[in-house]
């Protein structure tokens, strides 16, 4: 039994987010997403979310590669998550590529898979913000 991890926001749930998920759940058995807590978007990353928590996990809850959705609250929880939860691969977009092969050190593999062009979160809300004005 392979164990994947993968952390993020998934905001606003869109298909860049389902194909990262998708190829997270490829690379092993059992998919765990470790969510931004509403707090930690807003004190760490000066990001509002416009679904709270619960409602994101309920989403991401609904998808089939996921497996188990459990809450990040700061930035250090990464190493001592691995071990907790047994993972063997540690997966995560380009965007964030090499911030993380400190993973390496506690036995894990580390993957970088390539984003999805163009769309994310940020573009979602500024398109519909343009739109808005018009
Ligand atoms: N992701 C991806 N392709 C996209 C958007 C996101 O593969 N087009 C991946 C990210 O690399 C990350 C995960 O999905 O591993 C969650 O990303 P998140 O930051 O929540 O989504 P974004 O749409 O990038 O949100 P934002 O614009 O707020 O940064």
């Amino acid at each position: 039994m392979v164990r994947v991890i993968t952390y993020g926001t998934f905001d606003l749930l869109h298909y860049g987010h389902i194909n990262l998920l998708r190829r997270a759940k490829e690379q092993g058995d059992y998919l765990i997403v470790v969510l931004s807590t509403d707090e930690f978007n807003w004190n760490m990353k000066q990001k509002k979310c416009y679904f709270p928590y619960e409602q994101r996990k309920q989403l991401l809850e609904a998808i089939r590669y996921v497996d188990l959705v459990i809450p990040e609250n700061n930035w250090e929880q990464k190493r001592s998550d691995v071990h907790e939860y047994h993972v063997d691969k540690f997966v995560m977009g380009d965007d964030w590529k090499g911030k993380f092969d400190f993973l390496e050190e506690e036995g894990v593999e580390v993957v970088y898979l390539p984003r999805t062009p163009e769309i994310s979160t940020t573009a979602i809300k500024k398109d519909l913000a343009e739109k808005d004005k018009k």
